[in-house]
């Protein structure tokens, strides 16, 4: 994986062969720096929201920060079983993530419906092509983890566009 560093890796007897293993740490580990920013949006997006949508949008907000936040722990511990090391750090995830940064100076419902919908395509498009890699590197677990991850965002994706398409 081009640009992605594996820090070390340890021995363990996860029968995947090594080049496996280094290809899906690389591409998990990207996955979550991707995953705790896009959790750090909906915080955002969470207590900042104004307006008549306040109160169902600040909840919706919060659930998909749960539920992120159980895709930061799967694809952090499949990088620790396959003998990597996970790479969660605030100043790795602000190097590494690929998402555009969160706007502060949002308001509205409709502009953090926007924004957060915005974040939620861009990772689940990242998820997604992931899944091929993992799929083409033969690690089954690691498609199957992204692509549990993918089905979320996909349906978190839908609950905050549907805002937007009456
Ligand atoms: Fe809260």
């Amino acid at each position: 994986m081009a640009g992605l560093q594996v820090a070390r890796m340890y021995q363990t007897k996860n029968d995947l062969p090594e080049s496996t293993r280094v290809e899906a740490i690389g591409l998990l580990n990207q996955r979550l720096a991707e995953s705790i920013d896009l959790q750090t949006q909906c915080k955002q997006a969470h207590w900042n929201v104004k307006g008549a949508s306040f109160i169902a949008l600040h909840k919706l907000f919060d659930e998909i920060n749960e539920d992120v936040e159980e895709y930061v722990d799967l694809l952090a511990e499949r990088v620790v079983q396959l003998g990597g090391v996970a790479e969660g750090t605030v100043s790795v995830v602000a190097e590494r993530s690929t998402l555009a940064g969160y706007p502060l100076g949002l308001s509205t419902g409709s502009e953090h419906v926007g924004a957060l919908s915005d974040a939620l395509a861009a990772f689940g498009r990242s998820v997604r092509l992931g899944i091929e890699e993992m799929d083409e590197a033969d690690d089954a677990d690691s498609a199957d983890i992204l692509t549990e991850i993918s089905r979320g965002i996909d349906k978190w994706l839908w609950f905050v566009e549907a805002h937007q398409q009456a």
